[in-house]
């Protein structure tokens, strides 16, 4: 019999999947990769089994996650248009490697997704796997099957006997990991709606917060965060600390109109706490020890990263050189960021490093001045030399 990993979810899509697969003649193994989501695993192993996987794998990948995937996009400073910190993006290509890896552990000559037709992560999924694998056959049945809305899947489930626990319609379509939220669907459809609270999962409102404002400190080492106020954590506990210190004080929320790779807009609403401070303070840092052609420079590196994580090309030849780049910029980029967290916002107050090119003998305005500012003049004649006529 022919064999097959599916990357499974427990969600309605994939679990309908599991059955049709198996309908179609596959004998169908679950990959289901913990990265934070913070669901009942017990339960959608449970769910799997029902639908008629002959097997089920649950991973913890969430420190591999952020070393590997979260860390390098951290470095690289990679947001896609201007406010998406990429959480789903960068899942995408670790799940595919292990999809691969499976594949060839269980000797299956396939692997299935759960994605749409319509949106990015299939691309992510199948360019990875393709790279990765040329000869794997990939199968999306959410593509080509027959079901068109949740309702029919919804039968579908309930005819198999496959306990789904939304019978009562879900609102919105969420993706959720260790690095953010994304949510889409239902009334965020409608782009004059302000989105409503519940459709966030894991911040406060911002009108709902403390009178006061909340100071933590970050300490980076080459690019990486290392402590919180001065204490040596794991990454995966300073970034489930952040999550929850940044989610009280409504930190991280964006609603932003998308571009897709397929060619279509989208809204979507990202809840990103932890990755919005640590973003914040690595610029930062960044801005204190890193010359100004070389900042410049790489905030050109930054919308590129940015752009090829979003599309899907995590395993290209030019992502890899870029890292490499971003990897030597990060010689310098040691020191403490204090933030400021309050009412939604997280700003950079103050900041430290044995790196730092700042010298305030250079820039006072004050009597420790040593600045020449007798040389000014002939550095202006010669930089407007060019433009005279
Ligand atoms: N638009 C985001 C991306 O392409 C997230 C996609 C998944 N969103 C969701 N709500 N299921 O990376």
């Amino acid at each position: 019999m022919k064999r097959i990993i599916l990357a499974y979810s427990g969600g309605l899509d994939t679990s309908c999947a599991v059955r049709w697969l198996k309908e179609n003649g596959w004998q169908v193994i679950c990959f289901v990769a913990d990265l934070g989501q913070g669901e009942d695993f017990n339960a959608i192993q449970q769910r799997a089994l029902a639908a008629g996987a002959v097997k089920v794998y649950i991973k913890d990948l969430q420190d591999e996650f952020l070393e590997d995937f979260v860390v390098p996009a951290l470095k690289a400073n990679a947001i896609y248009e201007g406010r998406y910190l990429l959480a789903t993006a960068l899942a995408r290509p670790l799940i595919a490697k292990y999809l691969v890896e499976m594949a060839h552990k269980e000797k299956a000559q396939a692997v299935a997704h759960g994605c749409t037709g319509k949106g990015n992560d299939q691309v992510r999924f199948e360019v990875s796997i393709s790279i990765l694998d040329p000869k794997l056959e990939i199968v999306a049945p959410v593509r080509v099957w027959e079901f068109k809305s949740r309702e029919e899947e919804i039968e579908y489930a309930k005819r198999w006997n496959i306990p789904i626990e939304v019978t009562k319609k879900r609102p919105y379509s969420i993706d959720r990991n260790i690095w953010g939220v994304s949510i889409e669907a239902g009334v965020l459809e409608d782009l004059e709606v302000e989105p409503p609270e519940d459709a966030y999962l894991i911040t406060k409102s911002p009108t709902l917060q403390a009178t006061y404002p909340k100071y933590i400190e970050i300490y980076f080492e080459k690019g990486v965060p290392k402590r919180l106020d001065g204490k040596v954590y794991k990454l995966k506990t300073l970034v489930n600390h952040l999550n929850v210190i940044g989610g009280l004080y409504g930190v991280g929320r964006s609603d932003l109109i998308e571009n897709r790779l397929l060619g279509i807009k989208s809204r979507e609403i990202y809840e990103a706490p932890a990755a919005t401070i640590l973003y914040t303070g690595h610029k930062e840092l960044e801005s204190l020890v890193l010359d100004r052609e070389f900042l410049h420079f790489k905030e050109l590196i930054s919308l590129k990263y940015a752009e090829l994580v979003y599309y899907g090309l995590w395993y290209s030849p030019l992502k890899e050189a870029l890292d490499a780049f971003v990897n030597s910029t990060q010689r310098y980029v040691t020191g403490s960021i204090r933030l400021k967290l309050f009412k939604g916002n997280c700003v950079a107050v103050g900041r430290r490093s044995k790196y730092s090119l700042y010298k305030k003998e250079l820039a006072t305005y004050g009597r420790q001045d040593i600045f020449d500012q007798k040389l000014a003049e002939g550095f202006i004649r010669l930089w407007g030399l060019p433009y005279k006529r």
